[in-house]
């Protein structure tokens, strides 16, 4: 099975997480983008979606899924997205499509977080995946100079010649060769930096279920 046939199977297990009759939050990324396909067809039994990004919420739009507003809703059930890796306790490195920011704002609303990755994602440590950092423009290299202090190597991710801007205006350094055996610590640590918005490290609040692609099929783990 190629890596995305893995994706489409774990995007349509996942429909079985929707819950009919209610908003379901929705990812961003590749997986995510066969998920929001699947969640097309079954459109009529949900109210709508809340998008983690532009990208997911003009493909929801095509699809005719309706795109609510995070401050329309009061509670989301289920938040349905991607991963760039997942360890065995659910904790995630996230942003590899730079929607790390609005990921884990939806994220932190929603009552479970299935997380939908092909088996390659899963690792027994995470930071082989450069951990994206979504920081406020003028303090990139103040903050770039605090994270190498934590032992990374941090490097201002680009696109077409210049810094990639997200959807908030801001830019993302990507950190590498971390090797997080304490994602939790790490996560709050990085939160302390002054001028960083987001970390891409979902481990305070990590997965609750993962759907994992592997060529034996569907595996679902719990945390
Ligand atoms: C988007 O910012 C990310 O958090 C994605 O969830 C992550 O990069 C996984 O993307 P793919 O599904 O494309 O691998």
């Amino acid at each position: 099975m190629t890596q995305d046939e893995l994706k489409h199977a774990v995007a349509c297990a996942a429909i079985s997480h929707v819950v009919p009759g209610k908003i379901v939050g929705v990812g961003t990324g590749s997986t995510a983008n066969f998920f929001i396909d699947e969640l097309a067809k079954i459109k009529v039994q949900i109210p709508g979606a809340i998008a983690s990004s532009e990208a997911t919420a003009t493909r929801l739009r095509a699809h005719g899924i309706k795109v609510l507003e995070l401050n329309e809703v009061t509670s989301i059930p289920v938040y349905i997205d991607g991963a760039d890796e997942i360890d065995y306790s659910g904790a995630m490195i996230k942003g590899g499509g730079a929607a790390l920011t609005r990921e884990k704002i939806v994220a932190s609303v929603a009552e479970k977080f299935v997380c939908i990755v092909d088996g390659s994602k899963l690792v027994k440590v995470l930071g082989k995946f450069p951990l994206p950092v979504e920081v406020i423009p003028m303090a990139y290299s103040a903050v770039a100079r605090a994270l190498s202090m934590l032992g990374g190597q941090p490097l201002l991710r680009m696109k077409e010649g210049q810094p990639l801007i997200t959807d908030n205006g801001n830019m993302i350094l990507d950190v590498h060769g971390l090797h997080l055996t304490d994602p939790v610590a790490m996560e709050a640590l990085m939160n302390n930096i002054v001028g960083v918005v987001t970390v891409g490290l979902f481990a305070q609040q990590g997965a609750d279920v993962c759907l994992l692609g592997t060529i034996e099929g569907v595996k679902t783990l719990t945390f």
